[in-house]
């Protein structure tokens, strides 16, 4: 059975990454978060996502300081354009994507694309089998982007954003590393 990657060491192999495969956008920076990130964060989840699903300050102060999850920033100066957060679950051996989110004037540029294949990575790299999150069915953007990159429907989630809002779970199988 293969050891589980201590916290510190997913994240500087996530800004390994970010070195190796830089974003092609002009001076970005990629940090893992901290709490003095919190008005960074609830400020760009703030634009992306309605109040009812957005996480909020408790959540993610949580998130940050005391859950197993890592969450990548992006920063381009002292602007957040866009944010990662991996919940690894070591008994699923699975990766999930907790939240995703590029800034409104960013989109269209392939920063979303550049964190699915950085979360892609990670889990082949940790040995994961699986990675996985849910989508509002609603939401093309993002289930074009995750189609686009392999990922496929593995469930629906009746009512899961709200009456009538329904969501899928959608699992991309990581295909191991020939050793
Ligand atoms: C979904 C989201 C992360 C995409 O980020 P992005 O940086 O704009 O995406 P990219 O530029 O990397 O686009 C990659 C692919 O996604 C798809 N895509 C992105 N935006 C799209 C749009 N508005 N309409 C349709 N497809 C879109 C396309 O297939 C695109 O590939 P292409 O450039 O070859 O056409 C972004 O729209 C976002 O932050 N939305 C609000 C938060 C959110 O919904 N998060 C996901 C929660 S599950």
């Amino acid at each position: 059975m293969t050891q589980p990657v201590s916290q510190r060491q997913r994240e500087l192999d996530a800004l390994a990454w970010f070195f190796k495969y830089p974003p092609h956008i002009p001076d970005l920076h990629c940090k893992v978060a901290e709490l003095s990130d919190l008005p960074a964060l609830l400020h760009l989840e703030r634009y992306c996502f309605n109040p009812y699903l957005a996480f909020g300050r408790r959540r993610w102060r949580y998130l940050i300081s005391k859950s197993s999850c890592s969450t990548i920033l992006l920063f381009q100066q002292e602007t957040l354009v866009a944010y990662l957060c991996l919940l690894p679950h070591q008994g699923w051996c699975g990766l999930e994507i907790r939240a995703l989110a590029v800034h409104w004037l960013h989109r269209q540029k392939g920063l979303g694309r550049w964190l699915m294949r950085l979360s892609q990575h990670l889990a082949r790299q940790w040995q994961l089998r699986a990675l996985y999150l849910s989508v509002d069915c609603e939401n093309m953007p993002a289930r074009t982007l995750y189609e686009q990159l392999g990922l496929q429907i593995s469930g629906q989630l009746a009512d899961y954003y709200g009456l009538d809002r329904h969501g899928l779970r959608m699992r991309f199988n990581v295909v191991p590393h020939i050793q």
